[in-house]
């Protein structure tokens, strides 16, 4: 497909009915995980704008020879390299495998502040054959930004991802 997106206005829904469509054109066919993951993290900051979107990735560390998240393709402003397994709301959604939405990033203990712009978070874990691979992090610089609607898409959209 042409590598231009339709970027549209409308409720969030339909926004992420637009978006995930294009997504799915985008990735159709090509193999290359961090081809695919750049691709994802761009289409969604151009269409919601967000502060800062992006992918950490499971990954040994040498010298521990413990795994931890490690920065992945994202977009947005520089951004912590590496977290540990339950730090932060990354590393939390890695430990429960379950999405966290966190409306004040202030009230959730542990968080991360990478940016102190950021205000509200939602982050979505990656699974391969049933195991957490990564996870895809969203910040918005307003409070109480994400819902059930961003956690249902978001979750359909990282499913695409098959490697
Ligand atoms: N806030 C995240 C860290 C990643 S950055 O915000 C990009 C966390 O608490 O896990």
């Amino acid at each position: 497909m042409a590598e231009d997106l339709n970027i549209v206005s409308g409720s969030k829904e339909e926004k992420y009915i637009s978006i995930t469509a294009q997504i799915k054109a985008l990735i159709d066919g090509e193999p290359d995980l961090t081809a695919n993951l750049a691709n994802i993290a761009a289409a969604l900051k151009e269409q919601f704008g967000w502060f800062w979107v992006g992918f950490y990735l499971l990954k040994e560390n040498a010298s521990t020879d413990n795994f931890e998240l490690v920065l992945g393709p994202f977009q947005g402003p520089v951004a912590c390299t590496r977290i540990a397994k339950g730090r932060g709301v990354c590393g939390t959604s890695w430990a429960t495998e379950k999405t966290i939405i966190v409306a004040d990033v202030e009230k959730f203990p542990g968080h991360i502040a990478c940016s102190s712009a950021s205000k509200s978070e939602i982050v979505v874990p990656l699974f391969y054959n049933g195991s957490v691979v990564g996870v895809l992090d969203v910040d918005s610089e307003m409070l109480d930004q994400f819902d059930a609607t961003d956690k249902a898409y978001l979750e359909a959209i990282v499913a695409l991802i098959q490697h």
